[in-house]
C-alpha cells in the first residue's frame, strides 16, 4: 500500500500506473522491432516478464541509464525515480494485477522518422551492410557531407536502418582523408574499427594539455544509443562543420536478434540564425595508461586547467572507455575555493551502453577551474569482460584489447573571438 501526502493510494495496477511508467521509461527499446529482445507494450507481455522485471530493477540493470543520480543533471533521462521503482516492485509483489482496462493510457504514437522535421542534409551509408551473426562488430563508414562552405550544426539525428542490430552509433570528424582511404578496402562497405574512428583520434602524448592541440584534432561529433533523443542546440550555439570534414560513423552491431542488412542514415540540421558561439568538443584524454595484468582497480587520472580569459560553459559530455573500464568520474574544481561541481559519474561502466549526456543547465567552467577525470579499470582474471586470458598489461589504443580514458566535453567559450586568435 502506497501512502502519498497522507492519502492511502490503492495498489498500483498495470492499467493505471505501470503502463504509464513503461511507456515513459521502457518501451522506446521494448517495442516490436527495436533493440530489446521482447516488447513491454501490453499487460500480457508485462505480466509474463514480471519476475525478471523485479530482478533487473532491483539490481539496477534496467533501464540502462548510466549516470549516477546527483552527479550532473541531464535532459531526457530515462532513469526510474525512486517512486516509480517502488510502484513497479509493489505491483510485481502483489502478483502483477491488471486493473481496469478503462484506466489504460492511449497507446504511444509511432514516432516520425525525424522528430525534429526533415533534416537539411540527409547522409546515408552508400550501400546496405550485413554484419555476420553471433559477434559484436564495430564498423566505420565514411559519410561525405559535400559542403561548399563551412556550416554550423544545430543538431544531428540518427535513423538506424536495422533497429534490432544497431546497438550504438558514434560520429567522428576526419579532415585528414585517412578514413576515406580505408573505407571499402576489405571489399565490403566501411572498415572495421573499435574504440575510435581508426584514424588518429588525438595527437601524440605530451602535447595533450595544450588547448591548441586539444581543439585541433579529430573529435567526436555526437553519439546515439537506443533510447536517446536528439534536441536542437540553443539558437545562438552551433557546431562548426568544416567543408573539408568527412563524417566517420562508427556503428556497433550486435546481431543476436537479426542479421538483416542495415543502411543507417543521419540527418544534419543547420543553425537557422547566425551563430554567436561555436560548441567545441574538448577531448579530456589520458593516453598514458599502463594497466598491470591482474590489477582489479587501476586508476588513471587527468586534469586540465581552463586557461586565463577562456571562461567556458559545458553543454554536454560523452565519456568513453573500453571493456576493462569500471568507473569514470569527471568534475570541476572551481577557482578561489569555489568548491566542486560534478560533470558526470558512471560507476558501472558498460561499453554497450555509452552515450552523450546533455546538461539541463550549462555548467560554468570559469578560467582557472580544474577539470578532473578519473578512470578505473578491472584487469583481473575475475572480470568476465576481460578480453585477455590470462590478463596482460593494457595500454591506450583503439583495439578491443586496448583501453581508453576519454570524455568529450561539449563547451562554449565566453570570449569566442579571443579563442579564434589562439587557434590561428
Ligand atoms: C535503452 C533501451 C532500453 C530501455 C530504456 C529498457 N530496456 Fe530492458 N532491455 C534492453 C535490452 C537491449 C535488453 C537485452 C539485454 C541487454 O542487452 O542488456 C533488455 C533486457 C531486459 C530484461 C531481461 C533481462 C534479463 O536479464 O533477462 C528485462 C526484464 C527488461 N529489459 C526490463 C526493462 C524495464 C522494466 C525497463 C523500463 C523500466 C527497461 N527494460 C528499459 C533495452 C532497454
Amino acid at each position: 500500500m502506497m501512502v502519498a501526502g497522507g492519502v492511502a493510494l490503492a495498489q498500483p495496477t498495470y492499467s493505471r500506473e505501470i503502463s504509464r511508467i513503461f511507456q515513459a521509461k521502457c518501451v522506446q527499446c521494448h517495442r516490436p522491432g527495436d533493440i530489446a529482445p521482447f516488447a513491454l507494450t501490453t499487460f500480457d507481455l508485462a505480466s509474463t516478464w514480471a519476475p525478471d522485471i523485479k530482478r533487473v530493477i532491483t539490481e539496477g540493470l534496467m533501464p540502462p541509464w548510466k549516470p549516477v543520480d546527483g552527479h550532473g543533471k541531464f535532459v531526457d533521462s530515462f532513469a526510474l525515480t525512486a517512486d516509480e521503482k517502488q510502484q513497479i516492485l509493489d505491483w510485481v509483489n502483489a502478483g502483477a494485477p491488471q486493473g481496469e482496462e478503462a484506466d489504460l493510457p492511449a497507446p504511444l504514437e509511432n514516432k516520425a522518422d525525424w522528430p525534429l522535421g526533415d533534416p537539411d542534409k540527409l547522409l546515408e551509408m552508400p550501400a546496405p551492410f550485413a554484419a555476420p551473426r553471433g559477434r559484436d562488430l564495430y564498423r566505420c563508414f565514411v559519410l561525405d557531407p559535400k559542403l561548399e562552405d563551412d556550416k554550423f550544426l544545430a543538431a544531428v539525428d540518427y535513423l538506424p536502418g536495422n533497429r534490432k542490430s544497431v546497438h550504438h552509433i558514434i560520429l567522428y570528424l576526419d579532415e585528414s582523408g585517412e578514413a576515406e582511404k580505408k573505407d571499402g578496402a576489405d571489399g565490403s562497405p566501411g572498415y572495421d574499427c573499435y574504440g575510435g574512428p581508426g584514424v588518429a583520434l588525438v595527437g601524440g602524448s605530451g602535447a595533450q594539455n595544450s588547448l591548441n592541440s586539444l581543439l585541433g584534432f579529430n573529435y567526436a561529433l555526437g553519439g546515439w544509443a537506443p533510447g536517446s533523443r536528439t534536441r536542437l542546440l540553443p539558437e545562438n550555439i552551433g557546431i562548426k562543420l568544416s567543408k573539408r570534414a568527412k563524417i566517420v560513423m562508427q556503428i556497433h552491431y550486435f546481431t543476436a536478434l537479426s542479421t538483416e542488412p542495415d543502411q543507417t542514415r543521419i540527418g544534419l540540421y543547420y543553425s537557422k540564425k547566425p551563430v554567436e558561439k561555436s560548441m567545441y568538443f574538448l577531448p579530456m584524454v589520458q593516453t598514458r595508461l599502463a594497466i598491470p595484468a591482474g590489477d582489479p582497480s587501476y586508476k588513471a587520472e587527468f586534469e586540465f586547467m581552463v586557461p586565463i580569459l577562456l571562461d567556458a560553459q559545458a553543454i554536454n559530455i560523452f565519456p568513453h572507455m573500453h571493456l576493462l573500464g569500471r568507473d569514470i568520474k569527471t568534475w570541476v574544481d572551481l577557482p578561489n575555493g569555489g568548491g566542486s561541481q560534478p560533470l558526470v559519474w558512471i560507476n558501472n561502466w558498460d561499453f554497450n551502453w555509452q552515450g552523450s549526456y546533455t546538461y539541463e543547465k550549462p555548467v560554468e567552467l570559469p578560467a582557472f577551474s580544474r577539470i578532473k577525470m578519473t578512470c578505473t579499470y578491472d584487469n583481473s582474471a575475475q572480470n568476465p569482460r576481460n578480453p585477455s586470458n590470462p590478463p596482460k598489461v593494457v595500454r591506450w589504443g583503439e583495439g578491443t584489447e586496448d583501453e581508453m580514458c576519454v570524455a568529450f566535453l561539449g563547451v562554449t567559450f565566453k570570449n569566442e573571438n579571443l579563442l579564434s586568435l589562439i587557434l590561428r
